[in-house]
This record gives structure tokens, C-alpha cells and sequence, in this order.
């Protein structure tokens, strides 16, 4: 009985702003709202406010690409696709950073791998932005790249910051974000190259849908994330070369952790081409010699 009695009149009350159309804002000289992509974009991406849209020629459907990044772009491919080892800065003495990484550079290393970690992706607090910007001249400078891997949450938020300190590539964990996607074009938007990587229980197949168009770097952790020194994962190898065989042969593909004489060789036979070493380098008495013999063991140049 009280269902099918209509509601009583509630009689005038204020109408919410937000449901006058736009004319009458205007002519009541209602102030602008602000829109809720605004408000996202400043809590998760801090100064991206909009998604810039790529820009076209549109006569010639043409993309117009910035020439300087272009060639930038393409030296930091060449040197990602080649067979290489990359110190990691992580084992460094970080009193004498820049001469250590000077040693490893004079011996022939030219990709510098740059651990970020955040203390939530990974229990660990090392770097970001500040230790890229103190490194990039010097790196660049001796024609070296820096390889910046973000073992960080929701790693989207910090692309421009670390891109804009000098990062030649950056790469997310695809555990990180619910939007690798989305985060892999703002890295390429940024000038950057653009990696993913995945911990040692992440299956290969999650790279399938962008590997194509949005990759140019893989990395395969060989640990788990955080750590320098640990032993890597046998299985890892066998990852590895599923990994190769199901990546397009423009995608570079890195492995992480435990790399040493004893187990870059297999790395390279399993079909990486980027090894990355810490401890093995860094943690040795002689970084120089240390970073050459891991490279003969591999049968790198
Ligand atoms: C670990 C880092 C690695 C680390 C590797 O989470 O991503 O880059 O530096 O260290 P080693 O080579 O000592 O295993
Ligand atoms: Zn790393």
C-alpha cells in the first residue's frame, strides 16, 4: 500500500552545479569544473594531464617523429640488441660511483644498469631520478646508455621523471601496474626505449600481446627481484630460450641476476643477449677484470 503511494513533493532546493548545462553556467558565471581525468592524472601521473595524442602530417598520414630523439632512439636500440654485458650500479661502492662506473666503461661496458626499488614492489629503498641525473653525462659522454629497471609500484608515475634525469631505457615490471600498456607507451612517448620485465613465477606468455608493437627490451629475472648476490634459478634457462622463441628477433632480451663466469655462458646459448651483473662485477676487488672475464666467459666481444 505505501509502495503505490507517490513520493510527497519536497518542494524548492538548490540545484547542484554540477547538473546545470553549460549555457547556464556560463551565463550565471559558474566557474569551470573541474574534470575528473584532471584530477586522476594528478594523483597517478603527476604532471600528465592529458594523453598526448601522437602528431600527424595529415595530408601524408604521416607521423612526425623529433628528429633528435629519433637518433637517440636508434643508438640506444643498436646498443640494447647487441651481445652485452651490463653492470649493474647496485653492487657499486657508492662513494666512488662515478669511478667505478668509469672502470667498467674504459674496459668496454656501454649499457649501465640502474636498479630502482621502492620499498613496496620490492622490500629494498635504493634510487630513482637523482642517481640517473648524477650518471647521465658521464655515461653519455663515454657513448654508454643507462638501463634504468623500476622494481617499483605503479612504475607509470615515475617515466617522466626518470626520462627526463637522462634514462636511455626504462623498463617496468609487468607485476607492477595493472596498465603495462598504457605505461609502455608513455615510456616510448618519453624518448625512451621501452622494456618489461617479469619475475621468475610470471609466465612467458604475458609479454605476448605487446611484444609486437610496444616492446623493445625483455628481461627475464633469474632471482627474485631486490637483491644483488643471489643464486640464479637454473630454470631460468630454459625460460630464456621459450622467451626468444616467442619474441619478435627486434625485441632485445636481458636476464637478471646471478649472472657470473659460471653462468653467463648458458645465458647467451639460451639466447640472451643482455646480461646483467651486480655483485659479479661490482663485488669484486677488480671491476675492470671482473667485467672482462665475465665477457670472455660469455663469448662476449
Ligand atoms: C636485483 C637486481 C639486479 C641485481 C643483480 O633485483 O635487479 O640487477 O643488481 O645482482 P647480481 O648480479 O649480484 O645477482
Ligand atoms: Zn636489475
Amino acid at each position: 500500500m505505501r509502495r503505490a503511494m507517490a513520493a510527497p513533493d519536497r518542494g524548492p532546493r538548490a540545484l547542484s552545479v554540477c547538473l546545470l548545462p553549460a549555457a547556464l553556467r556560463a551565463r550565471f558565471g559558474v566557474p569551470q569544473l573541474r574534470g575528473t581525468l584532471d584530477d586522476r592524472a594528478d594523483v597517478e601521473h603527476r604532471d600528465r594531464r592529458l594523453q598526448p595524442l601522437p602528431r600527424q602530417h595529415a595530408p601524408g598520414g604521416l607521423v612526425l617523429a623529433e628528429p633528435a630523439a629519433a637518433e637517440t632512439i636508434e643508438a640506444t636500440l643498436r646498443l640494447l640488441r647487441e651481445p652485452r654485458i651490463a653492470p649493474s650500479i647496485l653492487s657499486a661502492d657508492f662513494a666512488r660511483l662515478g669511478e667505478q662506473v668509469a672502470e667498467v666503461m674504459a674496459v668496454g661496458a656501454r649499457v649501465i644498469h640502474v636498479d630502482v626499488m621502492d620499498g613496496h614492489f620490492v622490500p629494498p629503498i635504493t634510487f630513482g631520478a637523482l642517481i640517473v641525473d648524477a650518471l647521465a653525462d658521464q655515461v653519455h659522454g663515454a657513448g654508454g646508455i643507462l638501463d634504468v629497471h623500476l622494481m617499483i609500484e605503479r612504475p607509470e608515475r615515475y617515466v617522466a621523471d626518470i626520462a627526463r634525469a637522462g634514462a636511455d631505457s626504462i623498463t617496468i615490471h609487468v607485476e607492477a601496474t595493472p596498465h603495462v600498456h598504457y605505461t609502455l607507451q608513455a615510456i616510448r612517448e618519453s624518448g625512451c626505449a621501452a622494456g618489461a620485465a617479469i619475475c621468475p613465477a610470471t609466465p612467458a606468455a604475458v609479454l605476448d600481446e605487446i611484444a609486437q608493437e610496444l616492446l623493445d627490451l625483455a628481461l627475464c629475472m633469474s632471482v627474485n627481484p631486490g637483491w644483488g648476490g643471489q643464486t640464479f634459478i637454473p630454470w631460468s634457462l630454459d625460460k630464456l630460450s621459450r622467451m626468444r622463441r616467442a619474441l619478435p628477433e627486434h625485441v632485445a632480451l636481458e636476464v637478471d641476476g646471478g649472472v657470473h663466469n659460471g653462468t653467463a655462458r648458458s645465458c647467451v646459448d639460451a639466447g640472451a643477449n643482455l646480461l646483467v651483473t651486480g655483485s659479479a662485477v661490482f663485488g669484486s676487488a677488480d671491476p675492470a677484470a671482473a667485467y672482462n672475464s665475465i665477457a670472455s666467459a660469455a663469448g662476449i666481444g
